[in-house]
């Protein structure tokens, strides 16, 4: 076999022997809320219509992920993904795909109590919803918006139509919802909702981000701890999973935490992500992303536009640096990369 031949049948390897097969794809960078953690008040200069993938494009690079790339797990986030009128026909797409791949959503939950049985019936597995804070003015501080109620619906119904498990996604600002951590995991406790708390990252679109400041895992645990008793989930292997699982008092119920800076996991990564406009980016901070729509829309095959995919993986480093002197944040958000 020559080398040709050899990269045209392998998946998306870089070149520290991890292979990505879990794709993100972020459907919109657009958003309904306004976490101060990720965009300022004014919202940002968003993506214009013709930069944006249309709906078949979506599906048509999907498909060439999962049919011809190993991707088995796609997640469709943002921005907002509920604001992408076409998202219920996109997964709808998504699902119908051999190998049918595992496919979920990673929303603010603003919406979703509309959408949720569509989705379902399109054939979404799960759901991700991001809620920091179970109080209504807690809630309007951190996301400048008075929402909350609505994400609580979206969490109901995401529960009711059998997205599950439902999972819940919390950042922890300093001074802002740091105290509630117990009261949230209650809340989710209550309902059978897996809660999983992230660590801020420096990707707010105004580098707002301070190491000194942001709350680490440890500070988590304690907070937790003092409420609940909390052990190592021995149960579930980390592997490529970001989340280090405990079991609250005993189990079986758990909580997660994501410690992306204070214990990086760069070197389990299967990750890859999609933009809203074409760009393959082979980690979130990335420095460097590759055109997939001018070949796409210059009429490239599937076989090309493969092999470009598996050449960008080939610039994936072997970890984000968040902790080195000289990190550099990504130059994108996180609301136009995609979490
Ligand atoms: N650090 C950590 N998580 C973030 N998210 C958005 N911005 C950041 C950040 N700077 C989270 C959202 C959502 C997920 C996609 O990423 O709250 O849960
Ligand atoms: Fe919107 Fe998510 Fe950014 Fe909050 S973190 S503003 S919900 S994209």
């Amino acid at each position: 076999m020559t080398a040709i031949q050899e990269t045209t049948q392998t998946g998306l390897a870089d070149r520290y022997g991890r292979v990505a097969t879990d794709l993100r794809v972020s459907l919109t960078d657009r958003c309904n809320l306004r976490c101060t953690y990720c965009m300022p008040e004014e919202g940002l200069d968003w993506l214009a219509k013709p930069e944006l993938l249309t709906d078949d494009e979506v599906i048509r690079l999907v498909s060439i992920a999962v049919t011809h790339l190993g991707v088995n797990e796609i997640r469709f986030t943002g921005g907002e993904p509920l604001l992408r009128r076409g998202l219920v026909g996109i997964v709808a797409s998504t699902t119908q795909l051999t190998p049918r791949p595992e496919v979920s959503l990673t929303t603010n939950g603003i919406g979703l109590a509309r959408q949720a049985q569509a989705l379902k019936d399109a054939g979404l597995d799960r759901v991700n919803v991001s809620l920091d804070t179970i109080r209504p003015d807690t809630f309007k501080r951190l996301t400048r918006r008075d929402r909350a109620s609505d994400v609580v619906a979206g969490l109901e119904a995401a529960q009711a139509a059998g997205l599950t498990p439902v999972k819940v996604n919390a950042v922890l600002m300093r001074g802002v919802n740091d105290a509630e951590a117990p009261e949230l995991l209650e809340f989710c406790l209550d309902r059978g909702y897996e809660l999983r708390f992230i660590e801020q990252m420096p990707l707010d679109a105004q580098h707002g981000w301070d190491r000194s400041t942001m709350i680490t895992a440890d500070e988590i645990l304690e907070t937790l701890s003092g409420r609940f008793a909390l052990t190592p989930d021995d149960a579930s292997k980390r592997g490529s999973a970001p989340a280090e699982s405990f079991l609250v008092e005993g189990g079986p119920q758990t909580v997660g935490i994501i410690a992306s800076v204070t214990r990086p996991f760069c070197g389990d990564c299967d990750r890859v992500r999609l933009t809203a406009d074409g760009q393959v980016r082979d980690c979130l901070f990335a420095r460097t992303e590759s055109d997939l729509r001018t070949a796409l829309r210059n009429g490239a095959d599937d076989a090309e536009l493969a092999d470009r995919w598996r050449r960008a993986m080939l610039q994936k480093l072997p970890g984000h640096g968040i902790n080195d002197p000289s990190f550099l944040q990504p130059s994108r958000p996180m609301s136009a990369i995609g979490g």
